[in-house]
């Protein structure tokens, strides 16, 4: 089990997960998203991005199979749900779930999009996370950029009033990239989740409603 390549056995989080079947506690993290903006209201076709090992993507089942249950009626006849994971390391698989090896930031990336959902994404989540150096001001610098890529990915792949959580960490450029977020986003709001560490300077945009 593993958080930003970061394990602690007396962490509450770490021992939660544990105990309630998560392979990590960053699951607590989008559960109290979810908790706090509905992010899986209504969605079926969802795209979860550095998604190893995998509680994202348990988390984000669960909704969604709830999904189905509540929405298979005569109005929304939604019947099925497509969930695809991707991450350059290698995901545990997970019964109904498309996990695929990549690297997010090549091509190759958009072929398998295509290939799985053949039409627009609902949902997309990003908790993917450069490699730290140690140095925040560089981080903060090489995360922005690898959240430009995933922004790019969000315009060509999401549906119109589509949503995305997307992982970044504070600094200097935080603004301007936020400004980015917001020429794509109705409503973009930066969110810690309360299992978040304190001296982590990670925070995650809420995007709604995609333009
Ligand atoms: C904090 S972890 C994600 C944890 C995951 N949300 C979970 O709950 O299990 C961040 C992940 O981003 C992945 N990552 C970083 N850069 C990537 C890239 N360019 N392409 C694919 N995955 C990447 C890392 O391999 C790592 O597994």
């Amino acid at each position: 089990m593993t958080d930003n390549h970061f394990t602690h056995k007396k962490d509450p989080y770490y021992k939660k997960a544990k105990r309630e079947g998560y392979r990590a506690r960053s699951s607590y993290k989008l559960l109290d998203i979810q908790k706090r903006f509905e992010i899986f209201k209504r969605t079926f076709y969802i795209l979860d991005l550095g998604c190893a090992p995998g509680s994202w993507l348990q988390v984000t089942k669960k909704f969604t199979e709830e999904n189905i249950e509540k929405y298979k009626d005569q109005y929304y006849n939604r019947d099925h749900y497509k969930i695809m994971g991707v991450d350059i390391k290698k995901v545990s698989p997970i019964e109904d779930v498309k996990i695929i090896k990549a690297d997010i930031t090549k091509l190759e990336v958009q072929e398998h999009i295509d290939a799985f959902f053949q039409d627009k994404l609902d949902l997309i989540l990003s908790d993917t996370s450069i490699t730290k150096i140690g140095n925040k001001f560089t981080d903060h610098i090489n995360q922005i950029k690898l959240c430009d890529k995933i922004l790019e990915l969000a315009k060509r792949n999401l549906k119109f009033k589509g949503k995305m959580v997307l992982k970044s960490f504070l600094g200097n450029d935080s603004e301007d990239f936020t400004r980015r977020v917001k020429s794509q986003f109705r409503i973009v709001k930066g969110y810690k989740p309360q299992s978040s560490k304190k001296r982590s300077n990670e925070i995650y945009l809420i995007c709604l409603g995609k333009k």
